[in-house]
């Protein structure tokens, strides 16, 4: 595991928040309908000429769509112009092995932690072979609370693919974190976890769960349809979010979506 400094001012952090590119090995693969290499090439032009700066970016899971190592690699050339730290977590379509060696190197931290100023963010894995659900295993969380128990900052961001509470959709839900009941417990209890941020979902998510922020972003390509029983999609462009972490604890957001054709 990776840690580093990033940020050391009493402003706020900010953190750029890309979910679900779904990337193919070559720049033309459709999913859905949508040119993944393409709208997510529009995301990062919005960031890029907006006045917005991140200090650092997380990428949380469905990096690629065709289980092609090709697909990391233009992962690579896409988000080297964020000019950016990454902290990547894999989702159910990404290949680990190949994931943890294509973006193992800086600017990419796999499953990684950095400390900027009062803040702890750290990437968790909750993907389970073979399937689409998640689950954060003993071993995960016992990384987490030592890499939190081994750290000054007052308080955390959790990133993870898959939603810890329910998305009140019947198709989703059946795909979620097996024990994110029992993963929200963990961050709670803690007493340092302030916001814990998903993907996996393709639609936006914003609650507080007794003190905790979940939020999720929608995808970079195509998004599910909001409180579908059923898989449908719908006719939502891309999007990004724009996290600030403040010093005291308190957290904005400030999601964006990106018209694409
Ligand atoms: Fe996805």
């Amino acid at each position: 595991m990776r840690s580093g400094q990033i940020h050391d001012t009493d402003d706020p952090v900010r953190v750029l928040h890309l979910t679900d590119p779904h990337l193919f090995g070559h720049t033309a693969g459709v999913l859905r309908g949508i040119v993944t290499h393409a709208s997510l090439s529009s995301v990062i032009e919005h960031y890029r000429a907006g006045g917005w700066r991140a200090h650092v970016a997380v990428l949380t899971g469905d990096v690629i769509q065709d289980d092609a190592k090709a697909a990391y690699a233009e992962c690579r050339k896409l988000f080297a112009q964020l000019e950016l730290p990454i902290y990547c977590v894999p989702g159910n379509h990404d290949i680990r092995s190949l994931m943890r060696e294509a973006l193992a190197e800086p600017p990419f931290h796999y499953c990684a932690s950095t400390v900027s100023g009062n803040w702890l963010i750290v990437g968790i894995d909750s993907c389970a072979e073979g399937r689409a659900s998640g689950y954060v295993t003993d071993d995960e969380q016992s990384r987490l609370s030592a890499v939190i128990a081994a750290s000054q900052a007052q308080h955390v961001m959790v990133c993870l693919h898959h939603p810890p509470i329910s998305m009140g959709s019947a198709w989703l839900d059946a795909v979620g974190l097996d024990n994110g009941e029992e993963f929200l417990a963990r961050l709670r209890s803690t007493g340092k976890v302030r916001l814990a941020v998903f993907g996996h979902v393709h639609q936006p998510y914003d609650e507080l769960h007794d003190g905790v922020h979940i939020i999720c972003t929608p995808s970079t390509c195509r998004q599910f349809m909001q409180g579908s029983d059923e898989f449908a999609v719908d006719d939502h462009p891309p999007a990004y979010r724009r996290i600030s972490l403040h010093a005291d604890g308190r957290v904005q957001t400030e999601l964006v979506w990106v018209q694409h054709d």
